[in-house]
């Protein structure tokens, strides 16, 4: 399994691509390689899937990426976790889980929620626009990144 960020940086697109062939699902967009198995589960099980691989949780980081997460299954569009970081502490709702500082954003109408505070999580809508929940455990889409 190929570390997750070598895919951005050099010369690994080959091997990335070999490393996406394993996955049910595969969407590309220029460098970026978005892998689902279909499965769908609640967010900790999302981070734990993708971090079992050596991967992380999809995050779009421009509109035409977050397009793509849309469509990762096809035809019909579905709802996907996303690697937005919701602690408080560590800038709420600003971060990934890495703590580094969001590039892109497609927050929904009144998102993110502050009143869910930092026990929420967040998922890209069918539509696309991201939301807040309080329901972690709801069963959505898993979808990495490589
Ligand atoms: C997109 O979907 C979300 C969640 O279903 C909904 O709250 C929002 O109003 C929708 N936005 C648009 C522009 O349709």
């Amino acid at each position: 399994i190929l570390p997750t960020s070598k895919c951005l940086f050099s010369n690994f697109t080959f091997l990335c691509f070999f490393s996406a062939v394993n996955y049910d699902f595969v969407q590309i967009v220029d460098q970026k390689y978005f892998v689902s198995n279909k499965h769908r589960g609640s967010f900790s099980e999302a981070v734990v899937f993708c971090n079992q691989r050596g991967l992380e949780l999809a995050l779009p980081q421009n509109a035409e990426e977050n397009n793509a997460l849309t469509q990762v299954h096809g035809k019909f569009r579905a709802k996907a976790w996303i690697n937005v970081n919701n602690k408080k502490a560590e800038g709420e709702f600003k971060t990934d889980m890495k703590n580094r500082p969001l590039t892109f954003k497609n927050w929904g109408e009144g998102q993110p929620d502050k009143s869910i505070e930092d026990t929420g999580c967040t998922m890209l809508s069918e539509n696309g626009s991201w939301q807040v929940t309080h329901e972690c455990s709801l069963n959505v889409h898993i979808v990495c990144q490589l």
